[in-house]
């Protein structure tokens, strides 16, 4: 498995993979891997010839006061489960060689997919996701790139930029993978003391419930949110950023549940921020 440091190094190999036919997928991640972006892998394993795995914790899509310099990290952890699965580069630069001294370009969506959900919590943190994987592309050269379900707003702002961009690549979305017990998993879950994580099941359960009761009939967004509003707040250490309902193609507000949609939610426990999702179509 190689290595690169810079932009420079990964691209020069990607444009030699090219060259000699070989189809490149790519999955972005910003390490600490676990299960969740493995499987991300695998599917890229399974589709292309070579696969390029970028762990890269971009500074651009933190804000002030989040958790950017305790973002957990483990780069010759991450690249050992990398080795085993079959991944062929690793693409880990530094902000340095992403971001030089004086760097002034970004890419940022307007409108209500990136203001919405994560957006409006989170202000500045798409156009930051935007920008890194716009780069991403640009040194990777992929033929398609993978993104998990689990982040289903940002997976939705990378397919409308790669369309109204007009990159030439594939989005492939890969579903969530769960622990055992229906925690999604995700790199921030090592924060979560082991109260903190008993009680962030009743994120998944509000979810299922959520799903449950649209399975039984009931069509009312507002009914669905307040249940799971109270299944979540029985947890003690639980505090609500939103769960909210919207059509899954483009997150319009709706009224009645129809068609495909987007259940969401954000919670902290402490200073960890959940997210998780559920997509319901009737
Ligand atoms: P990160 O949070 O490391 O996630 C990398 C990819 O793994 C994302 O596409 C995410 O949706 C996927 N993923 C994470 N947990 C998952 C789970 N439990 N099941 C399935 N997929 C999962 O998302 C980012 O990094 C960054 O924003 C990035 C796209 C790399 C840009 O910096």
């Amino acid at each position: 498995m190689l290595i690169f440091e810079t932009a420079q190094a990964m691209q020069a190999w990607c444009k030699q993979q090219k060259k000699a036919g070989q189809t490149i997928g790519l999955v972005p991640t910003m390490g600490y891997l676990h299960q969740g972006h493995l499987s991300l892998v695998q599917e890229a394993r399974r589709q292309c010839d070579r696969v390029v795995v970028s762990i890269f914790v971009n500074p651009i899509q933190f804000g002030v006061g989040e958790d950017l310099d305790k973002y957990p990290r483990d780069l010759s952890g991450d690249c050992q489960l990398l080795e085993e699965a079959q991944t062929d580069a690793v693409f880990a630069p530094s902000a340095r060689d992403m971001y030089p001294e004086a760097y002034a370009t970004f890419v940022e969506m307007e409108g209500t997919i990136t203001n919405r959900l994560c957006g409006a919590s989170r202000p500045g943190h798409f156009r930051g996701v935007t920008t890194v994987v716009s780069k991403l592309f640009n040194i990777c050269l992929p033929d398609q790139a993978f993104f998990g379900q689990k982040d289903a707003q940002q997976v939705l702002v990378i397919e409308k930029m790669v369309r109204e961009l007009n990159f030439p690549l594939e989005i492939v979305r890969v579903p969530i993978k769960r622990e055992a017990d229906g925690l999604a998993m995700s790199s921030r879950n090592v924060y979560l003391s082991s109260e903190q994580r008993r009680q962030a099941l009743v994120l998944s359960q509000a979810l299922q419930q959520a799903g449950a009761i649209i399975g039984q009939g009931e069509r009312d967004p507002a009914k669905i949110i307040a249940g799971m509003q109270t299944r979540i707040e029985s947890a003690p250490e639980a505090r609500i950023d939103y769960i909210e309902i919207y059509r899954a193609e483009d997150l319009a507000d709706i009224k009645q549940i129809e068609g495909k949609v987007l259940i969401a939610l954000a919670v902290k426990f402490g200073n960890t921020r959940l997210i998780d999702n559920l997509l319901v179509e009737v």
